[in-house]
């Protein structure tokens, strides 16, 4: 394959038919998730910030996606005075926006667009634009700032300068590109309003692009791609799909061993004033309601046909009580019943706990209604359980925001009777976490983690995040994932997550080395664990974290400063940009109160003052 990428290296699409591309086809319709993530490889790291090669479909088409580098700079407790934010109208966000970003990166106003924005729970507004020409927005070119009390304190920007750009009115005909580029990523055009966007593309020049979404129910596949609209040529991809790869290397924790216990009301009355079963209006009595709809799919992906997928309350009054049977396979009915309502309910309260922390309607976060303005309605979760589309894995799909999540979680096979990934809670927290990073992470555009290092630390925030839901105590445990479904104490990752280098020896500079999202994202989890442990060590835990975000406990401040960090970091951010959101979103929230903290349990893993392109540092700045 070499060297006809050496002879192809202005094109971004190639069609590589590997052996193993070749054994899949051989197995006919049956496509194996695990090994689709595994074959996810870009094998040079200096392209892990911009770049990302994906095989796509049973053909085994070769595709790499290019964003271009985001800048990051944070401002610190100051802030950043800019004169066109102390003449700014009252309230105008977005033309404040644009005006500072025009004037930073001394543009035209014309060439930025606003997007979105919000401000937050502390005060921050931020703001997501893109850049435009002509009108047209760009699709990979894009500037996030946050202000607070009218200064900058942060601005993160993929903005570029075109050595050349394609006309802005498009000369192929869609009816003649849909049908093409549904073939080459064998999947269905799902009918989303097409737009026109230009592309920046790694020579430096524009490409003018129609941006096309391509589903496959069968497979599982979501893409959105990037067709050029001139010459019909795909050039690049969004997956929105991001892989959980649950399957071989060592970890543990948290599943149905534990024990089920029948909760009452645990829904967040601030979170999910209605409950958890409004949907259109009404109550439903079933495990269907405004934030998630948890369902056996048993025909072809269809809403309509939705109300024979969940289960149904079992008795009246909203009581979904059914035991689960470990003897009896995951299939079994009451074992279905109970991964439903599990599924359902952790959905639920992961919604509800990320509310609190500002994962809401503005913030781009998944309801079908919206009940407080910002944001687009219409996309609570589809949580499927026991797909049989899949085994040994679970995955989720986060299209734009006004777009339907969807998790896919399956069974696994490592054991006798099988395990339900749906029984295992740090399985599905993980996966609706990539539904929380790739909504606040760039806007909810859902395209901001798509490079190779920041779709390896997007893997990473979800296992942070399960294990955030799963430590019990001020004493902070090595969290291992996956251990049940496996039927072993080491899971699914190499390592458990630890402070010590023994147990744990993933330092930044590890990152060299590896070229798959799931083990870079290992390393990013680690150095979070880290910094949890630092802020619990030293600030105790609370047990109400989950519903009271004021405390001071360090588990509270993690949660804050994981979500905010989320909001302030640039486009697919590098670790050393996704660092520097920490110690920012800490100056925002708490006056910097824990930024040396923070930078001690990042040099601790490699990821101080000077690293940079994988070699490690583990100095601190000045002052700490
Ligand atoms: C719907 O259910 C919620 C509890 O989930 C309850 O608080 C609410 O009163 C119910 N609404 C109606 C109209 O029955
Ligand atoms: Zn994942």
């Amino acid at each position: 394959m070499a060297p006809i990428r050496g002879l192809l290296t202005t094109v971004l699409v190639a069609l590589a038919l590997s052996s193993q591309a070749i054994a899949h086809s051989s197995h006919g319709a049956s496509h194996n998730h695990v090994a689709r993530a595994d074959t996810t490889v870009a094998s040079d790291p200096s392209s892990y910030g911009t770049h990302h090669r994906r095989t796509v479909g049973r053909r085994g088409l070769q595709i790499e996606s290019f964003n271009p580098p985001s800048t990051f700079q944070t401002f610190g407790l100051a802030g950043e005075e800019s004169p066109v934010l102390t003449k700014r109208a009252p309230g105008g966000l977005g033309d404040a926006a644009r005006a500072f970003v025009a004037s930073a990166l001394k543009l035209d106003d014309k060439a930025v667009q606003f997007r979105s924005g919000y401000t937050s729970d502390d005060g921050i507004e931020h703001a997501y634009v893109r850049q435009s020409h002509n009108d047209i927005p760009f699709a990979n070119a894009v500037a996030n700032v946050a202000f607070k009390n009218n200064k900058a304190v942060a601005f993160g920007s993929s903005f570029v300068k075109p050595s050349k750009i394609a006309d802005s009115k498009p000369t192929v005909n869609l009816h003649d590109v849909v049908p093409k580029v549904e073939k080459q990523l064998e999947g269905t055009y799902n009918n989303q309003p097409i737009s026109l966007e230009y592309l920046a593309l790694p020579d430096g020049s524009a490409a003018l692009v129609h941006v096309i979404q391509i589903q496959n129910q069968e497979v599982n596949s979501w893409y959105e791609a990037f067709v050029d609209a001139h010459s019909g040529e795909l050039l690049s991809i969004t997956d929105f799909t991001a892989e959980a790869a649950y399957r071989v290397l060592p970890i543990q924790k948290k599943d149905i061993r534990e024990g089920l216990e029948l909760l009452q009301n645990p829904q967040d009355p601030l979170a999910s004033p209605k409950g958890w079963h409004w949907y259109q209006n009404k109550n439903t009595t079933v495990t269907s309601g405004n934030n998630v709809v948890s369902y056996k799919q048993t025909e072809k992906f269809d809403l309509s046909i939705i109300g024979i997928g969940p289960a149904t309350q079992s008795s009246s009054g909203q009581v979904f009580d059914y035991t689960y049977n470990p003897n009896s396979a995951p299939s079994s009915s009451v074992n279905l019943n109970a991964a439903r309502t599990n599924a359902f309910y952790i959905i639920n309260r992961v919604h509800d706990f990320a509310y609190r922390y500002a994962f809401t309607e503005k913030a781009f976060n998944f309801q079908a209604e919206n009940y407080a303005p910002g944001g687009a309605a219409g996309d609570r979760v589809l949580i499927k359980v026991q797909d049989d589309t899949g085994k040994n894995n679970a995955n989720f799909a986060t299209p734009p925001d006004g777009q339907s999540g969807e998790c896919h979680m399956f069974t696994w096979t490592q054991t006798t009777p099988n395990r339900d990934g749906s029984m295992e809670n740090d399985i599905v927290v993980h996966e609706m976490t990539h539904g929380i990073t790739n909504r606040m992470t760039g806007g909810g555009t859902a395209r901001c983690l798509q490079t190779t290092e920041a779709g390896g630390m997007g893997e990473g925030w979800s296992d942070a995040m399960a294990e955030w839901t799963e430590q019990k105590s001020g004493t902070v445990k090595d969290y291992v994932l996956g251990d049940y479904v496996m039927g072993n104490t080491a899971g699914i990752r190499k390592y458990p997550y630890s402070t010590s280098k023994t147990t744990n020896p993933l330092t930044y500079g590890s990152v060299a080395s590896m070229s798959e999202v799931h083990a870079i994202g290992e390393v990013w989890a680690n150095m979070l664990h880290n910094v949890y442990a630092a802020l619990v060590g030293k600030y105790g835990w609370s047990a109400t974290a989950m519903t009271d975000p004021t405390r001071a406990e360090g588990n509270v401040v993690y949660l804050h400063l994981f979500l905010d960090a989320l909001a302030l970091q640039p486009c697919n951010p590098t670790f050393v940009q996704a660092r520097n959101a920490w110690i920012q979103a800490d100056y925002n929230r708490y006056r910097g109160v824990h930024a040396c903290m923070l930078w001690r349990a990042f040099a601790s893993r490699g990821l101080g003052y000077y690293a940079n392109n994988y070699v490690n540092d583990f100095s601190v700045p000045a002052g700490c």
